[in-house]
C-alpha cells in the first residue's frame, strides 16, 4: 500500500503555525502564562514540560476548543477561534482522552468521523485504509474498540485525527499509559508522518520522546516557555556541566538534599556538576556523613532533563 504523502510543495518555507502572547487564567490559577512558538512547514515541535506546566491549555487555545484570554493564534495562515470552523480543518487534533465509541469497531468509528468531517464515499474509504495502515491497525480494524488496549484506543484516535489530512496534526501525550509495545508503534508512526512533510505538535512530559521525535522542543513550565531550540540549542544551556549518577543503599533523599538540584530517582541520586572531579570528592564525603554506601558512580552527558533541572531548579518527572 502506498503511503500517503503530507509534503505540500509550493507552500514555501512558511509556518504553519504562529502563535503570540497566549494567556489564559482559570479563576486564580494561571493555566497558561505569555506562550508564543512558530511551527515551521513540515516540523515536529515538540511542547515538554510537567504534568500542570500549560500544555494541554495552550494546545486548547490552538486548536479553537479554548478561547485565549489574551494573544493570538495563527494556522494555515489562518486565525483560530472557538467559531473559526473553517480554518480548524487544518488541524488534526487527538485529544488526551479517548474519544471513541467502544461498541463499533475501529472502521465504523472512523467512518462515523469521517462522515463528520464531510468526507465523501470513495475517499474516506481510501483514507480509512491509508491511516489503518500507518498506525499499525489494518488487521485490527474489524474489531471492536471495546477489546482494544489502551495503546490500540490511542492509534485508533490517531487515524481518525489524520482522516481529512490535516495541515497540522497535534498529539496531546498520546503515550501515557500505553503498553510498551503500542507506545513504540506509536512513536514510528509518528516519526513517518514526519518523514512524509506533516507538521506535528507533540506535548509529552516524557524527554525520551521529545528528543526522539522533535525538530525543535519548548520547555513548558509553569505556564511559561523556558527555553526553545533544537536539542542542541537547549542543551547549550547547561553548558560545560555533566550529568552525575550516584547509585547506593542507604538514605538517598539525605544525600541528594546535600546538593542543589539533585533528585532521587530509580534508586539513585542523580545531579549536574561542572567540575566532575571536585564533585565526586564531595559526593563521597557527603555519602559517608548520611551513612550512605555508594555502590557505583556514573557521569552522563546533559539530556534535555538536565537541560529542565537546570533552568528550574526541579525534576521534570517526580
Ligand atoms: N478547566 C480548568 N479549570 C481550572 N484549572 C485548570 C483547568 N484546566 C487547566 N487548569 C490548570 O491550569 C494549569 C495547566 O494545566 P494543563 O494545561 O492541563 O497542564 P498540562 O497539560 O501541562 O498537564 C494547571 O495548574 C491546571 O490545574
Ligand atoms: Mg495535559
Amino acid at each position: 500500500m502506498s503511503r500517503p504523502s503530507y509534503a505540500r510543495p509550493g507552500m514555501g518555507g512558511d509556518s504553519v503555525v504562529v502563535c503570540r502572547d497566549l494567556r489564559r487564567r482559570f479563576g486564580d490559577r494561571v493555566g497558561v502564562d505569555g506562550v508564543g512558538f512558530e511551527i515551521a512547514r513540515g516540523e515536529t515541535y515538540g511542547l515538554l514540560g510537567p504534568n500542570g506546566a500549560g500544555k494541554t491549555t495552550t494546545i486548547s487555545m490552538l486548536c479553537g476548543l479554548l478561547a485565549p484570554d489574551e494573544g493570538e493564534v495563527i494556522v494555515a495562515g489562518r486565525p483560530i477561534t472557538p467559531s473559526s470552523t473553517d480554518a480548524k480543518r487544518a488541524i488534526g487534533l487527538v485529544p488526551q482522552d479517548i474519544a471513541l465509541y467502544p461498541d463499533l469497531t475501529a472502521r465504523e468509528n472512523l467512518r462515523f468521523f469521517g462522515r463528520l468531517q464531510g468526507l465523501g464515499k470513495a475517499r474516506l474509504a481510501a483514507r480509512m485504509g491509508e491511516v489503518l495502515e500507518l498506525v499499525g491497525l489494518a488487521d485490527r480494524a474489524d474489531d471492536r474498540v471495546e477489546h482494544y488496549s489502551g495503546g490500540m484506543k490511542r492509534r485508533c484516535n490517531i487515524a481518525a485525527g489524520l482522516l481529512h489530512e490535516p495541515e497540522l496534526l497535534v498529539l496531546d501525550e498520546p503515550t501515557v499509559g500505553v503498553d510498551p509495545q503500542s507506545r513504540n508503534a506509536i512513536l514510528e508512526s509518528i516519526e513517518e508522518l514526519g518523514r512524509s512533510g506533516l507538521s506535528v505538535l507533540y506535548t509529552t512530559h516524557y524527554m525520551e520522546e521529545a528528543e526522539r521525535l522533535c525538530d525543535r522542543v519548548g520547555i513548558l513550565d509553569e505556564g511559561r516557555l523556558v527555553a526553545e531550540g533544537t536539542r542542541r540549542e537547549l542543551i547549550a544551556h547547561v553548558g560545560h556541566q555533566a550529568g552525575l549518577r550516584v547509585s547506593g543503599t542507604g538514605d538517598l533523599h539525605a544525600l541528594a538534599a546535600e546538593f542543589p538540584g539533585a533528585v532521587v530517582r530509580d534508586g539513585a541520586v542523580d545531579l549536574l556538576v561542572d567540575d566532575t572531579g571536585r564533585r565526586l570528592a564531595e559526593v563521597v564525603g557527603a555519602a559517608e556523613r548520611v551513612h550512605v554506601v555508594i555502590t557505583g558512580i556514573d557521569t552522563s552527558e546533559p539530556d534535555l532533563e538536565a537541560v529542565f533541572l537546570h533552568l528550574t531548579g526541579k525534576a521534570l518527572r517526580d
